[in-house]
């Protein structure tokens, strides 16, 4: 994010003329209310190119750009958005602060040196000869050799309340801070650390800064994994463990290897295969997708071989094949998950592993033969279902109509009734991993209510007010329209919003196309209102439906793992579901 203070930005975009600034480049032609002109970006003969001089943003209907005054001169003159602010700050006269530091930013770089500084002191309390003897010894009774625990920078948490607490104060770290970074708790009787005798695995970010800390439990303590809590440095799902280790191995073998655990990562790579990562609890999400895909296309999913993990590598595949991945499966034995696997099978035995994971489409099949019964009519339809899903996701055409060919093979059923089936099978959340930087002419997987939706609510940012109470911002499938109603909502924290700031703000992230695409849709919406309710009423519905089926898919998964209990639980959250919101 830049480094001028927001309120600077939002003055000098309300004194700019976008018309006037973009006229110096493109010869305009009032249309109306607008302007009117050849696009500067694509070749074209009749003009597509428009600036809204209400919405002060530009857009063009034939390449798709589009955004405020900045993003125009960050596409024109290819700055980057500091520098096209100062640029317009120069043009109108107003004084941008030179040395920007902003204070949030100062926040960020305190947060980041005090976890650099603890990371060194549990580091130091594992390789103190006499107390980080029993940790040593675990670490070398699990197979992590020294030069791994180096790469990792794996460290203790001593055992006690107050270690790190007291070793802080000492250098003058404040408790506060402390808190902040999430290391330690206030109970009743003051501050204690959150970490207690527990292996401590840093977090890191890509360039290998710390950003917060797993810990595992050395005793019988409860829960056997502890992470950091959200912080402004961490946040669940934004970061990849083992990432800042493997990403050169990762580039270099063309592929990376996901694994669930900590510890799966980390003995993988002491015993040699070092294009590992893990997302850190089960959940893998779009965003870790994302950071993956800078590196690879080619994704190896070795979750553990249980029920959790197979609903957990059917999730993560979806992603993955969203984002542009091609995605194997490994296949660990029932109850071993890799740690166990390159224990007992050494290296060769877990390369030999990863070169015979199955392709997606022959793990789906797997699973689905193992479901449904596959020769009966019936359960060629629930297989398609099932299947089909995943398909519609592949972004490639060819490889998409391959899977088809060999699916209709598979289950012995028509290629062209499955094709008539795959243009029904909706994505299972419709959600789409794609890079903001990119510019699209229109988006034709969002859906359109959640299009309508937020191009009226950044139309009118009021209309947020009317909205915010009925829905909640998960409801939305697409990520991408979904952080602009995130940004809608975090402006309205200040008091009334104004479309302009919050284009600002999505320029800034390299969304300022979506922002005029939406704004130019907004314009050509009937009965702007009462299109406001109905996509609100869409939505929820969808989301209802959305969680009930995958109640019913975890439903399924512990009816076949027979855990009982769970069935229980589960048929009674299902019944609520559809009982509740009517
Ligand atoms: P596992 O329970 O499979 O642990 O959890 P593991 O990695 O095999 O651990 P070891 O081998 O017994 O040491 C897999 C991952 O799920 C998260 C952690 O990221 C863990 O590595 N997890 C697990 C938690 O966050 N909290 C927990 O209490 C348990
Ligand atoms: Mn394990």
């Amino acid at each position: 994010m830049s480094l001028i203070p927001e309120p600077i930005i939002d003055e000098i975009q309300a004194r700019a003329d976008i018309a006037e600034l973009i006229g110096r480049y493109v010869p305009l032609k009032r249309a109306g209310r607008h302007y009117k002109g050849l696009c500067p970006f694509h070749k074209e003969r009749t003009a597509s190119f428009m600036v809204n001089t209400d919405k002060q943003i530009f857009h063009c209907f034939g390449c798709g750009v589009g955004g405020n005054v900045f993003g125009f001169l960050m596409q024109h003159d290819r700055l980057t958005f500091p520098e096209a602010v100062r640029q317009v700050a120069d043009h109108v006269g107003v004084d941008v602060p030179s040395a920007p530091r902003g204070a949030t930013n100062g926040h960020y770089a305190q947060l980041s040196a005090l976890l650099e500084k603890i990371c060194v002191y549990y580091e130091r309390r594992l390789a103190h000869a006499a107390h980080g003897r029993g940790a040593r010894h675990y670490l070398a009774q699990r197979a992590v050799p020294e030069a791994t625990r180096g790469a990792f920078r794996l460290g203790l948490a001593p055992n006690g309340w107050q270690g790190l607490l007291r070793a802080a104060a000492a250098t003058g770290i404040s408790s506060p801070l402390l808190e902040q970074a999430g290391l330690i708790v206030k109970g009743s009787s003051g501050y204690y650390d959150r970490f207690r005798n527990r292996l401590i695995f840093p977090i890191m970010d890509a360039r290998r800064r710390v950003v917060g800390f797993g810990g595992r439990s050395l005793d019988q303590q409860e829960p056997k994994y502890l992470n950091s809590p959200e912080t402004p440095l961490y946040q669940k799902g934004r970061h990849l463990f083992g990432l800042a280790q493997a990403k050169d191995a990762i580039v270099q073998r063309k592929a990376a290897v996901v694994v669930e655990g900590y510890f799966d990562c980390v003995t993988l790579v002491g015993a040699g295969v070092t294009h590992v990562v893990s997302p850190l609890g089960t959940a893998f999400t779009e965003e870790q997708v994302r950071l993956l895909r800078r590196y690879t296309q080619e994704v190896i999913l070795a979750f553990d071989a249980d029920a959790a993990g197979e609903l957990a590598t059917l999730r993560g595949i979806d992603l993955l094949i969203e984002g542009g991945c091609r995605v194997r499966v490994a296949r660990l034995p029932a109850g071993v998950d890799p740690d166990e696997y390159v224990r007992a099978s050494g290296r060769e035995g877990l390369e030999q592993l990863l070169a015979e994971a199955q392709d997606v489409l022959e793990f789906l099949l797997e699973v689905a033969a193992r479901r449904y019964a596959l020769r009966r009519p019936e359960g060629k339809v629930q297989a398609a279902q099932f299947i089909l899903p995943t398909v519609a996701r592949v972004p490639n055409a060819v490889l998409r109509s391959e899977y088809l060919r060999i699916l209709a093979q598979r289950l012995e059923v028509d290629e062209t009734a499955l094709v008539e089936e795959l243009n029904k099978a909706q994505p299972r959340s419709l959600a789409a991993a794609r890079v903001p930087a990119v510019p699209a002419a229109s988006e034709p997987r969002q859906p359109a209510a959640e299009q309508w939706l937020v191009a009226l609510i950044l139309d009118e940012p009021v209309r947020w007010d009317a909205v915010r109470g009925e829905l909640a911002l998960d409801e939305l499938t697409d990520p991408a329209l979904r952080r602009v109603l995130a940004v809608v909502s975090e402006a309205a924290q200040g008091g009334r919003v104004q479309t302009a700031p919050v284009v600002s703000r999505l320029t800034a992230e390299g969304a300022g196309a979506l922002a005029s695409r939406l704004i130019e849709l907004a314009r050509t919406i009937p009965a702007k209102e009462q299109a406001l309710r109905d996509c609100v009423r869409q939505i929820r519905e969808k989301a209802r439906r959305r969680r009930q089926e995958q109640l019913r898919e975890q439903l399924q998964v512990a009816h076949a793992a027979g855990q009982e209990r769970v069935v229980r639980e589960l048929l009674v959250a299902i019944q609520q579901a559809e009982g509740g919101e009517r």
